[in-house]
Order: C-alpha cells, then structure tokens, then sequence
C-alpha cells in the first residue's frame, strides 16, 4: 500500500490541532481555557428560542442546498442595513456550515492547484489547510507589531503571475487588527492592479471596539472580485451551531456552491430559522454584543498587564496578544504546554497562526468571550507566573 495518505500530508502533522490540543490540556487539568475561542455563555434567548421552536416545529430534514429562503433573504438584509450593499437572495447569498467550510469551498472553487494564494501572516489556521486541499501554494505578508502594520511595496511584490487570489481576514484574528481604510485601499489597488479574485474572512465584524469595520467588497472595483464570508457563530455566541454564509457576484458564489454541495451538500436545518431571527435583531443588539465584549477586553488586558505581560490591546474580535518575553519566557508555545500545571491557565500559542509553527515566538493568544469573574480569576492565577515560586 502506498503511503502516506496523500491529501492528508499537506496539512500540518496529523494530530489535532493546537486548539484541540490547548483544549484537551484544558479539560485534563481542570484549568481555565482562554485557549480555543468560544463564549461560555449563550447568545440572545430569541436566537436560541427560534431554534427550539423550529425543532419542535418539525424543521429537521434538509434544507434546501444554498439555504432557506429566509436565512438568504435576511443575510441580504443584514448587508444592506449595515454596509448599504445589495444582494440578490437567490444569486449571491449561500449559507454554509459555518465560515470555515464557506472559505475552504471558495479556495477549492476558485483556484487550481499551483496558484498562488496570498495572505496576510499570522493567519487563521484554517487558511493553510484550505489552500493545501485545493493544491495552492501560500504566500504571506507579514504584520508586523505593535500596530500590525504591513508594508504595502511588500503586498505589491508578493504578488506573481501565479497568484489567484487574496484571502483577507478583517477583523483580523489572532492580532485583533480593524484594517484602516487606508490599508483597505492599498489592498484593494493591488488587487485591482493585478487583477485578483478575493476571499474575504468577516466573522467578527459585529466585535469591533475601536475604529469601524469595513467590508474589503464596499470599496470601488472590488464587489465584483470578491467573496464575502461570515456566520452566526461569534455575532450570536451560537460557535456549535456552524451556520456561516458566502455572498458576492452570482457566478463567484455558484462556483462555491458546486464546491459546497459535496462538502456537507446542507447543514443545520433548525439553526437556520434562528440565525435569520438573530440577524433581524435590532442594532442596539450588536452595539450591546460589542460593548460587553469591550469591557471584558479591559478586563482581561489589565489583569495581563498587572501580571507581567506586555499586551497588544485588540480594536477587535475576542482575542488579545501577550507578549510573555518581560516574564522570562521566550517561548510561547513551550509556555502554553506548561501553563495549564504552572497556574491553570490555558492559551494558544501565536506560533500557531504563523508558517512555521515551530519558529519561537514569545506571543500567546488569549480568549476574554468569558464571564468577567472567570477573567479576573485567569488574571490572578497568571500574576503566579512571575512569581519566583513558579520559575
Ligand atoms: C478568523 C476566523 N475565521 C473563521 C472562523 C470559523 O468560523 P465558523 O465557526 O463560523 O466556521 C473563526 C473561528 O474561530 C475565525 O477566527
């Protein structure tokens, strides 16, 4: 037999992934996870009371394959409330099993194996995966901190004959980066210039506390070469539920379909309803998403900040980047394993959203999406970190 699996070698090792991993670590020693980034608590009982009733009401059997009417009808409404952007519900909206399958299936449609797909590094670790599957090669360009700034010469250079296409994540997870407009249009002009097609990551454009969040699609020239991509699971704090959707030109979005349709071919019949219910909510529900979330950042940043760690306070998303180097430890990774038996505390380390994950980086992600008293509790059990006692 030949070996090894072919598909599966492309991907990074065969294990879990280190989100997997942190959260395994997380429940074999009881410690706090501030790793994988997840609520620990529900979203909006309307949301989750339209689930119940749908169930109840009998909508568990496949939905139709690019989504239920409505679900499209109100993901269209929600671009047009929010950005002024107007869709097609039944050309250019697909609802999909969470963002992470709408981006796998948009690489897989759009690219041919050897093209060059850009990103922006570090990235989420799906986009690796994805460009793997689809045969592409990744090339990066790198933000660099404190600001998470990118030199756009660099993106113009990074760009050769065989790139395809741009997968673009804003609001940017793991750095929490909002792109200014600025940095939208030097984007946008490349991609323009070079004629690519673009893959756009959105899922935390509800979590957004400093500066404003702009869909990359909104700017001249690039509705027509772009996908956008979001879902339910951090707007609603519904993460189990994978609903996600994809929206742009008719044909980008059929191109995904085909893809889709023999990936999961439908998903979440019974959530579909709710999360249509959830993105009617009126604005005051995503101001009130977004300020909590804020506080929960202050939160979290200041107790990091008092521990020792030098923090890089995110505009955005639910994740915060400590740099643990000021504490005496230069590697993140080699940390994180430790953390949970050192203070019962777990995070991810940043080497992970970079391309060699093995290079030592002092930066580990931390998760504040959790009640503030679990927060202030992480907080004081990292302060132990420092402390001679726990060299
Ligand atoms: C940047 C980014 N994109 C996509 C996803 C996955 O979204 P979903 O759960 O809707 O598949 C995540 C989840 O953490 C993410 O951080």
């Amino acid at each position: 037999m030949s070996s090894p699996p072919y598909l599966a070698t492309r991907l990074r090792g065969f294990g879990p992934t280190v989100f997997a991993e942190m959260s395994a670590l997380a429940e074999a020693t009881g410690a706090i996870n501030l790793g994988q980034g997840f609520p620990d608590e529900d979203g909006p009982v309307e949301v989750s009371e339209a689930a119940v009733a749908a169930i109840r009401a009998g909508v568990n059997q496949y939905p139709p394959g690019p989504g239920t009417a409505d679900l499209r009808q109100a993901v269209a409404e929600h671009q047009q409330r929010f950005y002024n952007v107007s869709l097609d519900p039944e050309r250019e909206v697909l609802v999909t099993a969470g963002a992470t399958e709408a981006i796998t299936a948009a690489v897989l449609a759009l690219c041919e194996p050897g093209d060059e797909v850009l990103c922006f590094e570090p990235f989420y670790d799906s986009y690796s995966a994805a460009i793997a599957l689809a045969g592409g090669v990744r090339r990066t360009v790198v933000l660099q901190p404190p600001d998470w700034s990118f030199d756009p010469d660099r993106l113009a250079r990074a760009v050769t004959p065989r790139t395809r296409l741009l997968l673009f994540n804003s609001p940017h997870n793991p750095t929490g980066k909002v792109f200014s407009d600025d940095e939208l249009a030097a984007i946008a002009s490349v991609c323009i210039e070079r004629d690519l097609l673009v893959v756009t990551d959105e899922v935390y454009e509800h979590l957004v506390f400093d500066g404003q969040h702009r869909p990359l699609s909104t700017l001249p020239g690039m509705a027509e070469r772009t996908v956008t991509v979001s879902s339910a699971g951090k707007t609603f704090s519904f993460t189990g539920w994978k609903i996600g959707w994809a929206t742009g030109p008719a044909e980008l979005v059929a191109a995904v379909r085909t893809v889709k349709q023999f990936l999961t071919y439908v998903n979440g019949a019974p959530f579909q309803p709710a999360v249509a219910a959830g993105l009617r909510l009126p604005d005051s529900y995503f101001a009130s998403a977004a300020w909590s979330l804020r506080e929960k950042r202050d939160r979290l940043c200041a107790g990091l900040v008092a521990a020792g760690f030098v923090v890089h306070v995110p505009a955005a998303t639910y994740f915060v980047m400590a740099d643990t180097g000021r504490l005496g430890y230069l590697d993140g990774a080699a940390l994180c394993r430790q953390m949970p038996l050192k203070c019962g505390v777990v995070g991810v380390p940043a080497a992970a959203f970079y391309s060699d994950p093995d290079a030592p980086t002092p930066l580990v992600r931390f998760a504040f999406c959790k009640r503030p008293e679990v927060l202030d509790e992480a907080a004081r059990r990292l302060a132990d970190l420092g402390s001679p006692s726990h060299p």
